[in-house]
């Protein structure tokens, strides 16, 4: 199965950016600029206090709704943390989990990223689970090590089922935020990598079938090349989804 059978996914992730009145500018405009794209899943991932408010203005667009992390717990005495179910009932399908910036400040592990991907599909949220090595990994060459450990460790225990309603985010740590991209090739041979790792856990067939974003300095200039790889299946975006042009364009270079 090629690339064409798999729905490109773009996601914007906002970080720690957009106070509500920001996120409802920045909503508003994207939805206008990004109306008439079909073939393309569409994702913001606001923080915590815009959620339910951007939720309002994308009811009834091709906008879908992400959170940056959830909590394995439902409710009870977990001061600060937010549960799939509040996710939920704010208007999210998906959530990122186990991003590179929780794994490097908030001391989150393949055991906690696997936890919370578990939960989040037990309340029919769709994860998109983070992975990607340091700067240090790749140079000593340790990129497939860490890759496959981050793989593996995110996905212990699902089911084919399951992993079919996931998405896999390769996040290069030295391509974030640094204008530093990596080639489209460096891209393509990781996610050829994950999809093999994939094919051996479960099968070719469940391989086939899920998504591989790409992230880490994606920008207009670069999203079609990235997106032209074969294994490349949409982008998971920081810097360039704060303004709804420039994610808008991306959104765009996703359709074939
Ligand atoms: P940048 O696009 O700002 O490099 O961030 C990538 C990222 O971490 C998305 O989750």
């Amino acid at each position: 199965m090629g690339r064409t059978m798999r729905t490109p996914i773009i996601a914007g992730n906002w970080k720690l950016n957009n106070t509500i009145s920001e996120a409802v500018a920045l909503t508003t405009a994207l939805k206008d600029l990004v109306a008439d794209c079909a073939g393309v899943e569409i994702i913001v991932a606001p923080t915590f206090t815009a959620l339910a408010t951007v939720s309002d203005i994308i009811r009834d667009s091709n906008i879908r709704l992400a959170a940056q992390d959830v909590y394995w717990e439902d409710s009870g005495a977990f001061t600060g943390e937010v549960s799939a179910p509040m996710l939920k009932d704010a208007g999210c399908d998906y959530i990122i989990i186990g991003h590179s910036e929780r794994r490097q400040y908030f001391g989150e592990t393949n055991e906690s990223v696997n936890q919370k991907v578990k939960t989040a599909l037990s309340h029919d949220l769709k994860p998109i689970i983070c992975v990607g090595e340091q700067l240090e990994d790749r140079e000593a060459g340790r990129t497939e090590t860490v890759i496959e450990n981050h793989v593996s460790g995110g996905t212990a225990g699902l089911s084919s089922a399951q992993l079919l309603s996931s998405i896999i985010a390769y996040e290069p740590v030295w391509a974030i935020g640094t204008g530093k991209t990596a080639t489209p090739a460096q891209a393509q041979e990781v996610h050829s990598y994950i999809r093999k790792l994939l094919k051996d856990a479960y099968s070719a067939d469940v391989a086939s079938q899920v998504r591989i974003q790409y992230g880490g300095s994606v920008k207009p200039e670069n999203a079609a090349e990235l997106m032209s790889q074969p294994d490349v299946d949409g982008a998971l975006v920081g810097g360039a989804s704060l303004q709804a042009e420039s994610f808008a364009e991306i959104v765009k270079s996703a359709i074939l």
